[in-house]
C-alpha cells in the first residue's frame, strides 16, 4: 500500500474521535483540509471560511446545523435546499412579499429582532414598536426561531441574539429578510467527493469553528 491508499483507509476506518486523537493523522487531515477547501469550498466560503455577503461564517462556533463533525458531514453529504432527496431544508418565509404580514408588522419585528443582539437601539421612542414587534415574534416566528430567538438547528433556524448575521444585522438587512425570506442554498457533495474527502472536510471545518472562542 502506498502512504496516500495507507492514511485514506485509516481515515475510512477510524471514527472522529480516534482520528482526533491521532496526532499525526490530524497534520494530514490539516494540509489536506485546506487544499479540499481551497478547491471547492472557498469560492462561496472564503479561503478562511470567514464567508460574508450571503454566506455564513465556518471560522466561528457558531452552527445554523448544529456542532461537531457528525453534523457537518451531514450538511456536505446532503447540502442543504440542494437536489439531493434528503437535502436540509432551510426555509425563511417571505412574509412581506407574501402577505402574511403588512409593512408595520415586518418594521415592528425588525425593531424587536435588532434589539435583541443590540438592546441599545430600543429607545424610550420606540419601546411601543419593539413591544409591538415583540408580540408579532412570538405568535409568527417563535415556531422557527424559538421563544427566546436563539434558533433551532433541526430547521436551520439561525440565533437571532448573538450578534452574528449571515444577510447583516442593519435594520435594512433585516427588515430585507423578513420581507422577502430567505433560503440559502449548498450543493450537495455526494457525487463531486469521496466519502473520506467529506470526512477530512467535516473535521477540517469544524476545527475551523474552534480556534475562535
Ligand atoms: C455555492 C456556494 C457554496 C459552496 C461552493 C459551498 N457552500 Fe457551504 N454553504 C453555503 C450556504 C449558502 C450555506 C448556508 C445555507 C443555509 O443554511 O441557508 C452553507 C452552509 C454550510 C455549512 C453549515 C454551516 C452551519 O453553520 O451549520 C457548512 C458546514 C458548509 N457550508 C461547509 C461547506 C464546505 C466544507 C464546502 C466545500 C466542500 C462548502 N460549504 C461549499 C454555500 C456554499
Ligand atoms: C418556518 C420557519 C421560520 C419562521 C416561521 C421564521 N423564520 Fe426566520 N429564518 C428561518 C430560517 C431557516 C432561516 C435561515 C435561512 C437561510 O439562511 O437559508 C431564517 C433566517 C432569518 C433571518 C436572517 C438571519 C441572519 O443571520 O441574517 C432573520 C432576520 C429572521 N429569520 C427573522 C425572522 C422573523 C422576524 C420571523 C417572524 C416574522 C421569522 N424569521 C420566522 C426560519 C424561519
Amino acid at each position: 500500500m502506498d502512504a496516500r491508499a495507507s492514511w485514506v483507509s485509516k481515515i475510512d476506518s477510524m471514527s472522529y474521535d480516534q482520528i482526533r486523537a491521532d496526532e499525526q493523522l490530524m497534520a494530514t487531515v490539516r494540509t489536506t483540509g485546506n487544499q479540499l477547501f481551497g478547491d471547492n469550498c472557498a469560492a462561496c466560503h472564503g479561503s478562511d471560511g470567514k464567508g460574508g455577503n450571503n454566506y455564513p461564517n465556518l471560522a466561528d462556533d457558531d452552527w445554523l446545523w448544529g456542532s461537531g463533525p457528525e453534523k457537518i458531514q451531514q450538511t456536505l453529504t446532503v447540502g442543504i435546499n440542494s437536489r439531493h432527496a434528503d437535502t436540509r431544508v432551510a426555509q425563511m418565509p417571505a412574509f412581506g412579499k407574501d402577505e402574511m404580514l403588512d409593512r408595520q408588522q415586518v418594521r415592528d419585528v425588525a425593531a424587536y429582532v435588532m434589539a435583541l443582539s443590540d438592546p441599545s437601539t430600543s429607545t424610550a421612542e420606540n419601546i411601543d414598536q419593539v413591544d409591538k414587534g415583540r408580540e408579532v415574534f412570538l405568535t409568527t416566528c417563535a415556531a422557527c426561531h424559538g421563544e427566546n430567538a436563539k434558533g433551532n438547528p433541526d430547521m436551520g433556524a439561525p440565533n437571532l441574539t448573538d450578534g452574528q448575521w449571515v444577510y447583516g444585522g442593519g435594520l435594512q438587512n433585516i427588515i430585507d429578510s423578513i420581507h422577502g425570506g430567505r433560503q440559502g442554498h449548498m450543493p450537495t457533495w455526494d457525487e463531486r467527493l469521496s466519502p473520506s474527502e467529506i470526512k477530512i472536510l467535516a473535521l477540517y471545518v469544524n476545527a475551523l469553528g474552534q480556534q475562535e472562542p
